[in-house]
């Protein structure tokens, strides 16, 4: 049977195996908002070959994709795609990347799918089945001190404006004393946090395609995902996330609220 889960699964095994190909090898790059913000022609082959699969089997399914946008239907199922999350790394021949399929309906993520074709790790999960890596069960940590956690995190390509404070709330939770990495991949971060090889994970303003698949993931091994105010996260729009166990997650929002305090108070002189 084509279910949901199958054709993701296929969808980005296709897609892995293409990239894991073109990997290290002679391809073209060119930036998109800004220098460092990158499309290599990989980007492009593997969201073509996931969207020609999942259109073969389910034809009547919009799509969201990071590299061609919207592709709008009357169905009420979306699926939301990053074919190349880690293009950074990808095009300087550094092996965290991944492919993230997500299938959404009204907010509610159905299923979701991050393939780590250098590792060859599939992490999947549908809804209210739980999470696996290659089929094996997996779980967030039950880590609940911050000071105690290992965290990732990540940037976005408008860094230098410093949006929602994200460079104090890096040096506030690092001045902790905290091991916190940068890995390059948010999709791969949320499932390294859902496998508990991380206890948690922030960043500011992830796309739709960053995040969907690895929010299921994160939620059906236990954890949640969260925005910067605690709330539930929008999966047709940019947000902010928090992801974790559920005390260490609202253990981190604490933190970078006491970060925003201080700048809304006025306390933060130049
Ligand atoms: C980026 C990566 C990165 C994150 C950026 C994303 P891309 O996606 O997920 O870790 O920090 O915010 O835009 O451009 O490699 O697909
Ligand atoms: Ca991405
Ligand atoms: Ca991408």
């Amino acid at each position: 049977m084509d279910t949901l889960l199958n054709t993701a699964i296929e969808a980005a095994r296709n897609a892995g195996a293409l990239l894991k190909e073109g990997f290290r090898s002679q391809f073209s790059v060119s930036s998109k908002t800004q220098y460092h913000d990158l499309v290599t022609e990989y980007d492009l082959r593997a969201e073509a070959i996931i969207m020609e699969h999942i259109r073969a089997t389910f034809p009547m399914h919009a799509i969201l994709t990071e590299e061609s946008g919207h592709h709008e239907t009357n169905s009420d199922i979306t699926w939301v795609i990053d074919p190349l999350d880690g293009t950074v790394n990808f095009a300087h021949g550094v092996p965290l990347f991944c492919i993230s399929i997500a299938a959404i309906s009204n907010n509610e993520i159905l299923v979701g799918v991050i393939y780590s074709p250098m590792t060859d790790e599939l992490f999947t999960a549908e809804q209210g089945k739980g999470a696996y890596c290659n089929g094996n069960p997996i779980k967030v940590t039950d880590i609940t001190t911050l000071t105690k956690s290992f965290l990732v995190t990540g940037f976005p390509y408008s860094v230098s404006d410093n949006p929602g404070h994200c460079i104090e709330h890096f040096s506030h939770l690092v001045s902790m004393g905290i091991p916190i990495r940068r890995l390059g991949s948010a999709a791969l971060d949320l499932a390294y946090v859902a496998s508990g090889r991380f206890d948690g994970f922030w960043e500011v303003l992830l796309q739709p395609w960053d995040m969907a698949a690895g929010s299921l993931i994160v939620r059906e091994a236990g954890g949640i995902v969260i925005d910067y105010h605690g709330k539930q996260l929008n999966m047709k729009a940019s947000s902010s996330i928090i992801a974790g166990n559920s005390i260490l997650a609202h253990e981190i929002l604490i933190e970078l609220q006491k970060v925003d305090h201080v700048y809304q108070s006025g306390e933060f002189h130049e």
